[in-house]
């Protein structure tokens, strides 16, 4: 592993290596991360035709499914989405940690510990398996703290900015918005546990 030079904005940029691609791309995901139901199933912007479409109707439009959807997309599962209006955190958290960490955190994804950050559809954060939960790595706390933030890995990984950092490489920028997003949500869990 070896950073770039520094560049003039100051960021050192890291070109992964082939086994660090597959770190994140893991088999455990099926080696491709984005192009998923979950992800797909919303509208994209197509430059050729100047059109928004629903990104699922039109693969299958064109032709690139073996078989056809098994259901209107409306009723295809689909992770929570800006484009919808107004999230709460726990629905943005739920598709972040989707995006962002699960393709590591699954069973045999490669993760450390036990939590699994996939997106289960109609599902809650109870998914995640991390509530009551104390880290197997690291420094002994729990995995999500109801109402404290700084007590929680999930969250003190995010804002990381050394060897704990989550994701482990690639990143060196803490992803504020989302980090912020990640903390009120478990603020907000102090009620109701
Ligand atoms: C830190 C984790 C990480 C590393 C390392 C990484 N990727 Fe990705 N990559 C992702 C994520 C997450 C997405 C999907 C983004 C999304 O949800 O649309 C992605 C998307 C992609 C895509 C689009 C198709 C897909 O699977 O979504 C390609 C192609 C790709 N990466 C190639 C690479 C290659 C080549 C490397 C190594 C040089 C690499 N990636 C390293 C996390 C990573
Ligand atoms: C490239 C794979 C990968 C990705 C992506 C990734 N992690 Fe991790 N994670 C690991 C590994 C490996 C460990 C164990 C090593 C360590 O403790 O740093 C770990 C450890 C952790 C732990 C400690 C678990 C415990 O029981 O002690 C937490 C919490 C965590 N990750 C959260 C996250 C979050 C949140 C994200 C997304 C923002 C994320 N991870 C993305 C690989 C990954």
């Amino acid at each position: 592993m070896g950073g770039c030079p520094a560049k003039p904005d100051g960021y050192e940029y890291l070109y992964p290596s082939q086994a660090q691609c597959t770190a994140c791309h893991s088999e455990a995901a099926n080696n491709s991360l984005g192009p998923e139901m979950l992800q797909l199933n919303g509208p994209g912007y197509y430059p050729s035709t100047g059109r928004t479409a629903n990104q699922m109707e039109t693969l299958a439009h064109i032709g690139m499914f073996d078989l056809p959807l098994s259901a209107p997309v409306a009723d295809l599962p689909r992770l929570p989405s800006v484009l919808d209006g107004p999230l709460t955190n726990e629905e943005a958290s739920r598709a972040y940690v989707h995006a962002n960490c699960s393709s590591c955190h699954r069973p045999n994804g490669g993760g450390g510990g036990f939590a699994d950050y996939r997106y289960v559809p109609g599902g809650s954060i109870a998914d995640w398996g991390v509530c009551g939960e104390t880290a197997v790595l690291g420094e002994a706390i729990p995995l999500l703290s109801p109402g404290e933030p700084w007590n929680s890995a999930i969250s003190k990984r995010m804002h990381a900015l050394d060897g704990d950092r989550m994701p482990p490489l690639a990143t060196s920028i803490i992803d504020y918005a989302n980090a912020a997003r990640m903390d009120l949500m478990i603020q907000e869990l102090e009620a109701s546990p």
